[in-house]
């Protein structure tokens, strides 16, 4: 295939090319190249090319938690919103901790992805050993959950977290954390609790910054010890990045990601939205917000993920403490990011690092996910600056669309979205027939 006349976007800056598309693989990039032995062409003209969105953090929740949602819904969203590659998060039932499990869900999903995906592993106590077995199946990086969270999978101890970074040292893989301190949380819950708080922001005190400022700063040692690659989730707290931003300059092997609910909304949200916003960790007042927008403008936040977190509607219609934490994301994941970056909240150049590109290069899956450059996949996103994109319950895919995006009016639209040469999305509707994903292994190098 080819798109023709579009202005590509890529880390470096934009520019006018023509992407060729053979098997699967960018052959060529160019000014006028020629259409001849293509099956198709795409009027690109006007319009922006970025490379698919490589979304490192959704919980699709298949298999064991389809009531909250299934691989098939949220892979579809997945495609609609112009992310062509998810990696998926273990916190699945059971949870993602042996070889077996992960080549049985790989089995599962397969045959259901709308989109590339590829697979995390769980490690937690008792399943260090496992490391080298599960990346011999595949997994392309691993979860430790150091705070309660969706499966209350519980934190390792500190030596069990020491062998993982160690580990991580040696056989280069990431390990990506939820940082969040497991005995700093039960302690402000149950302060916040026994206050009587049912407002929605107790949530977000129960869970203060110095939760994650505890968790980020053992991590940070951590890995100053070992060499272990430490990838932070979810950051949420000024706090937080201001220890990321040291590390960094020390050049400690750590990096973080948020995402665009700390961005977009903030503790001023409670009141409109209340448990619709409820998620771990919590969206925190404005400095905090800001803090992070800052963060991700200098790049000291270099990745940027959905933490796509769907749950049952009943689940999140509860009282503050009852309520499911999470809501589904990966649909508004790329539609808001880019309306940020219309509105200049962040560089538009900025997107392709931040949410293609670093996340392929931090799970194994660079260069081919992750770039618009000869040789990789054909995965794009084509989009109209001008055009607007309405967040309605006909468009969003999910099982349950209990999102507080819903009704929003972002500027920019997708207008295709290409999976390895296909076209899987056109002007905003899917028009794959069957599901054209396939699972990305962690490649040796
Ligand atoms: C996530 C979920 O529901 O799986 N929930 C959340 O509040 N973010 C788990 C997680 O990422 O912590
Ligand atoms: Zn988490
Ligand atoms: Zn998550």
């Amino acid at each position: 295939m080819l798109v023709r006349g579009g202005s590509i976007v890529t880390p470096e800056g934009v520019f006018r090319a023509d992407v060729k598309v053979v098997d699967g693989r960018i052959a060529a990039l160019g000014e006028d190249l020629s259409a001849a032995g293509v099956d198709e062409v795409l009027d690109a003209s006007g319009l922006l090319v970025f490379p698919g969105l490589v979304d490192e953090h959704v919980h699709m929740r298949e298999p064991g938690l389809e009531y909250k949602d299934d691989f098939t819904h949220g892979t579809m969203a997945a495609a609609l919103g112009g992310v062509t590659t998810v990696i998926e998060q273990p916190n699945t039932l059971p949870p993602v901790d042996e070889p077996q499990k992960l080549v049985s869900k790989a089995a599962l999903l397969k045959d259901k992805a709308y989109v590339d995906f590829a697979l995390y592993g769980v490690l937690h106590d008792t399943n260090t050993h496992l490391m080298e077995d599960l990346l011999g199946v595949g997994a392309v990086g691993f979860k430790v959950f150091l705070g309660p969270t969706t499966g209350n999978i519980p934190p390792p101890s500190e030596g069990s977290l020491y062998e993982i970074l160690s580990k991580s040292s040696r056989l280069g893989v990431t390990i990506a954390f939820h940082a969040e301190d497991h005995q700093l949380v039960s302690y402000f819950t149950n302060l916040v609790k026994s206050s009587g708080r049912l407002d929605p922001q107790a949530h977000e005190d129960a869970r203060p910054p110095i939760a994650e400022e505890l968790a980020v700063m053992k991590l940070i040692l951590m890995s100053r010890r070992t060499g272990g690659r430490v990838h932070i989730l979810h950051m949420s707290s000024r706090e937080g990045v201001e220890l990321l931003k040291e590390a960094l300059w020390e050049g400690v092997n750590v990096t973080g990601e948020t995402c665009p609910h700390y961005l977009t909304f903030s503790s001023d949200d409670y009141p409109k939205y209340g448990t619709l916003i409820k998620v771990n960790p919590p969206i925190r007042s404005n400095p905090h917000r800001e803090a992070l927008l800052k963060a991700v403008n200098e790049g000291v936040i270099s990745a940027l993920g959905s933490d796509h977190a769907p749950h049952a509607r009943e689940e999140k219609m509860r009282s503050v403490w009852d309520a499911a934490a999470g809501f589904p994301n990966v649909q508004t994941f790329f539609p808001v990011i880019l309306d940020m970056a219309l509105r200049g909240l962040i560089k538009l150049t900025a997107i392709p690092k931040l949410a293609s590109e670093n996340p392929a290069k931090y799970f194994g899956l660079w260069p081919r996910k992750g770039s618009v450059r000869v040789g990789s996949d054909g995965d794009l996103v084509i989009v109209d600056p001008n055009g607007k994109t309405l967040v309605s319950e006909e468009w969003l895919q999910y099982k349950h669309k209990v999102t507080p995006y819903l009704g929003w009016e972002l500027r920019g639209e997708i207008k295709y979205v290409v999976l390895r040469g296909h076209v899987i999305v056109r002007n905003g509707r899917l028009v794959t027939a069957e599901p054209k994903g396939v699972w990305i292994k962690r490649s040796s190098s």
